[in-house]
């Protein structure tokens, strides 16, 4: 049972809360964990689109012999007028636990603190946590553990590259980033690393970033509801797209939160090949979450 009362980002968990969540995902994953959750219900709140985040959390409240419930602003109240505050308390009167994708991080904060049950960041601006759950599942199944792990990041350094960043220094994992200037990651992320374990180094080149990575992650160039900036961020992005050239100066294996945007941060033909870890973690999202739900709602 974790010691928490929401997950806002990664670090609220300790590197022990961490290893109690994989544990009990690869347990859960293997079927020798057959815990149910059964009359317990996931309320899912979506401001924003969601293929992985969307199924996983229902799929897994399915088999955890449990229910979700869907809900898109404008199939609730809040999307017309009713506050942030008002939604979280009633929900809280219903729910067991609820999983929340916001765009403003504030937002999320809001409903962390007028919720009687558990908050599970589902992506805000800021922070991907059930993403970086599924990644170190992936990276310790790939690589049997964290030790000697060396990934790097090329990419922009918002939402699941800092949650990346927390989550490796929690695990352990030694970290080199490479952003575009004026896309780096926070530094109260690059701060709070360090207390955590160590900060990552920051590299400009990414040819110099991936040479001795193991795991090479980005993510795409345009988050949602970045839409207008998309070409201001597709130019500051020039060569930091992972392509064939990239791979070739690296023996890494390729990560990516997905939905991957072809042609601009990826190409076609790497996520084709067999260097990529991409599908795994995708599942893995689904096994990460049940432990997850299970640590927090058991
Ligand atoms: N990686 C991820 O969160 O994907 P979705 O946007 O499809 O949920
Ligand atoms: N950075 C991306 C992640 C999607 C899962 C976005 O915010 O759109």
């Amino acid at each position: 049972m974790l010691d928490i009362d929401h997950l806002v980002d990664i670090d609220d968990l300790s590197p022990e809360d961490v290893k109690t969540v994989l544990d009990r995902a690869s347990a859960l994953k293997s079927g020798e964990d057959t815990t149910q959750l059964s009359q317990q219900t996931l309320g899912m709140l979506f401001e924003k689109p969601s293929t992985r985040t969307r199924i996983s959390f229902e799929t897994g409240m399915t088999q955890l012999g449990g229910h979700a419930i869907f809900l898109g602003p404008e199939d609730i109240q809040l999307g017309h007028g009713e506050p942030l505050k008002d939604t979280s308390r009633v929900l809280s009167r219903y729910v067991d636990v609820v999983m929340v994708r916001l765009f403003d991080h504030a937002d999320l904060l809001e409903i962390a603190n007028y919720a009687d049950v558990p908050v599970v960041n589902g992506l805000t601006d800021e922070a991907h946590p059930c993403q970086t759950l599924a990644d170190l599942l992936t990276i310790k199944e790939a690589f049997g553990g964290f030790d000697d792990v060396q990934a790097t990041w090329v990419g922009d350094g918002n939402n699941v590259g800092q949650s990346f960043v927390l989550g490796c220094a929690l695990a352990g994992i030694d970290l080199t980033v490479c952003t575009p200037p004026g896309y780096e990651m926070s530094d109260a992320v690059l701060e709070r690393a360090a207390e955590l374990g160590d900060a990552p180094e920051v590299v400009e080149s990414p040819k110099e970033a991936v040479a001795d990575a193991d795991v090479l992650y980005t993510d795409v160039w345009v988050s949602m509801g970045q839409e207008d900036k998309r070409e201001e961020k597709l130019d500051a992005f020039d060569g930091y797209q992972v392509n064939m050239d990239l791979l070739s100066e690296t023996d890494a294996m390729v990560m990516h939160c997905l939905p991957a945007h072809r042609g601009e941060e990826i190409t076609d033909d790497v996520l084709e090949s067999d260097r990529v870890l991409v599908w795994d973690q995708a599942e893995n999202r689904l096994h990460a979450q049940k432990g997850l739900l299970v640590e927090l709602v058991e």
